[in-house]
């Protein structure tokens, strides 16, 4: 009697056993993502309301990343929409999110032409002496308010033309000089001086001429002491650009001793020409070699980061949504494309495997 309850009781003690082992396991292979194989922060961005309102996207966010950025709840045009009327529930909402899932917050961004609010353009059309207290004064109280809780901020985004060295004629620019990229970079420094502070642009990986451009600025800046802390690279990239000139711009980049940034990576295979709805849709569908060379891709891109940008100066990869459905590419082309890591129906993608490859030893 006593032999069989023996007999019982281990059965079911080896019973209990493997079932809290295959819970663990289970637990610690839905818990282990990109994050997990990476030296260095992997980031996504993502709108806020889409997250807070999909569980199974929240769940493959937490599992896959330790740092965060918003599209764009962040944006000037989100945070003062009409005069004096400053809305930070949204920041609030991400900040908490980041903080109760471990992972960095990513201020994207504080001065965009393109996220400028009618208002503030037409109140520096009468009066262009207050568009610059009106920046010190935006980028302080900002800054200031998330100071040490968000961790680095995209201080100025885009001030280049898409092509060339030449700086973009934006507002900003038309009002203020030049001079708004360096005063933007002071004043957000002031507000908090432990803050990594990036300039951030697209196109610098394959367009050398522009590249230079911005290291001469990011040069000058150092040497009058202007508190830049990072270049950023967008790195929306298209299965054509050699991986040889990327090569080339992470190289050069990374000699300015600067912090580096894959700030807003996506791959697309059809050409666009940086232009809402301007695009030439060469492919319609993808198929499986094309899912292959996407990973190959990917993989190249994680390993280009590792291998060129010293390890002190490796600030994280951020992917700029992370799923097909999601992508801003097919909206603001007009056209079909599968620039990210995840499908559709939020699956992994071969993408998936070759960016977790690339981030492998
Ligand atoms: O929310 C409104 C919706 O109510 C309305 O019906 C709809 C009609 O157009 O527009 C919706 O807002 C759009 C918003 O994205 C949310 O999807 C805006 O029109 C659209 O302009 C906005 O586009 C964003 C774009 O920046 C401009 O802010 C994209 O989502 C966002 O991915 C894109 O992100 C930029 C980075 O900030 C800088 N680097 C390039 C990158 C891609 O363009």
């Amino acid at each position: 009697m006593k032999k069989i309850y023996f007999i019982k009781s281990g059965c079911i003690l080896v019973l209990v056993l493997s079932v809290l082992a295959c819970n663990s396991s289970k637990k610690r292979n839905s818990t282990i993502g990109l994050k997990d194989a990476s030296t260095f922060p992997i980031g996504t961005a993502i709108k806020i309301h889409t997250l807070m309102n999909d569980a199974k996207l929240q769940k493959i966010q937490k599992q896959n990343f330790n740092s965060i950025t918003a599209t764009n709840d962040m944006k000037m045009q989100s945070i003062i929409p009409t005069e004096n009327n400053y809305n930070w529930k949204t920041v609030d909402t991400i900040l908490n999110y980041a903080e109760t899932h471990n992972q960095r917050l990513f201020g994207h961004n504080l001065i965009w032409h393109s996220s400028t609010p009618e208002w503030v353009i037409a109140k520096a059309e009468k009066d262009s002496l207050w568009l610059d207290s009106f920046m010190k004064e935006y980028i302080t109280r900002y800054v200031g308010r998330y100071k040490g809780k968000v961790a680095a901020w995209d201080v100025v985004n885009e001030a280049f033309e898409s092509s060339g060295g030449n700086y973009r004629e934006t507002f900003w620019y038309n009002k203020l000089g030049k001079s708004y990229i360096e005063k933007a970079f002071k004043y957000a420094h002031e507000a908090d001086p432990d803050a990594v502070l990036f300039y951030n642009d697209f196109n610098i990986e394959r367009d050398t001429t522009k590249l230079h451009a911005v290291i001469k600025m990011v040069n000058e800046f150092k040497e009058k002491g202007v508190p830049i802390s990072g270049i950023g690279f967008q790195m929306h990239i298209r299965m054509d650009i050699p991986d040889e000139i990327i090569a080339y711009s992470l190289k050069k980049a990374a000699e300015t001793g600067l912090q580096i940034h894959l700030s807003e990576v996506d791959i697309i295979f059809n050409t666009h020409n940086d232009e809402r709805l301007g695009g030439i849709e060469n492919y319609s569908s993808l198929t499986d070699e094309m899912k292959q060379a996407q990973a190959e891709k990917y993989k190249n891109l994680i390993e280009m980061y590792k291998e060129i940008v010293p390890k002190e100066q490796q600030f994280g990869i951020t992917l700029w949504d992370f799923t097909d459905r999601d992508t801003w590419i097919r909206g603001f082309f007009n056209m079909r494309d599968w620039p990210s890591i995840y499908d559709d129906n939020l699956q992994p993608k071969p993408a998936y495997l070759g960016f977790l490859e690339g981030l492998k030893d």
